[in-house]
């Protein structure tokens, strides 16, 4: 596989201070030293930061960082866009120091989402101190967690993550007579879930934690904050996450789960699954 990881998010919002807020009291994260009033940087881990939010006219998903092995990788996964057709934009100095990797291109795929591939991410060797008290969220080599993403070129989109980036599929579904493939790049189930839609969008974004004890404190908190609850706590048939989704300001939703399933790439089979959950997840909100 060449993209190993769910590096990083950027995110534009119109509510810099309420997402800020909301991504510290509510999911948990912490606010990284170099924040700006413009721009806020959200830790999970030991990372610099893997959420920057932006303040900006729209809520959107302004970028993804899909991360490669190394600067190897790295060319090797640039010549094959380009040679695909794809156009690759090198970072400037400014990008590549917010970032805080050592090499980042990026391209658009086939949906208009911003895709950056990056290599050697530049550690600050700050701990991670969640100012709620979460004791750890589960990244490492699974990455930062998964997004589903909307896209008005399913198929191309599909060949576009499996064929040039190296995605594997884990599992299929068809919901509601729309299908679903949900692609795997390191042991995490899926980091990426693809559905066609008529329009590009994020559709929800996933953060795992490592008990359910952590999953129920992040419900409190929202009923304490106020945010909206989508889909009440339930158990995920493919991934066989236990988790629930909630409203994140002005936009999309924040899947919140623990316990998510780790593919063996020896022996996992792709499969096709007919419900999304064994139980809950109903939806609040539509
Ligand atoms: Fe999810």
């Amino acid at each position: 596989m060449s993209v190993r990881e769910l590096g990083y998010l950027g995110l534009e919002t119109t509510d810099l201070a309420g997402w800020s807020r909301f991504g510290c009291e509510v999911l948990g994260l912490a606010t990284a030293r170099h924040s700006t009033s413009d721009v806020c940087h959200l830790k999970a881990d030991d990372r610099p930061h893997r959420l920057t939010l932006r303040a900006g006219s729209k809520d959107r998903l302004a970028y993804a960082g899909w991360g490669v092995r190394d600067g190897e990788t790295f060319e090797s996964v640039r010549l094959r866009l380009d040679s695909a057709g794809f156009e690759t934009t090198p970072a400037t100095g400014a990008e590549l120091d917010e970032r805080r990797v050592q090499g980042m291109f990026w391209t658009t795929d086939p949906g208009g989402f911003r895709v950056e591939i990056f290599h050697t991410p530049i550690l600050d060797h700050q701990r991670f101190i969640s100012p709620v008290g979460v004791e750890r969220f589960v990244t490492g080599e699974l990455g930062l967690g998964h997004v589903v993403l909307l896209t008005d070129h399913y198929e191309e989109s599909f060949d576009f993550y499996t064929r040039l980036l190296g995605f594997r599929m884990s599992d299929s579904m068809v919901l509601d007579k729309r299908p679903l493939r949900f692609l795997r790049c390191n042991p995490r189930h899926h980091s990426l879930a693809l559905a066609p839609h008529h329009s590009s969008r994020l559709a929800h974004m996933m953060l795992e934690v490592p008990t359910i004890d952590e999953v129920g404190y992040a419900i409190d908190r929202c009923r304490q904050s106020e945010v909206p609850i989508a889909m009440t706590l339930g158990r995920h048939t493919n991934d066989m996450m236990v988790s629930f989704y909630m409203r994140a300001p002005r936009g999309y939703e924040i899947e919140y789960g623990c316990g998510g399933l780790c593919v063996d790439e020896a022996t996992w089979s792709s499969q096709e699954i007919t419900a999304v959950s064994f139980w809950g997840h109903h939806r609040e909100l539509k």
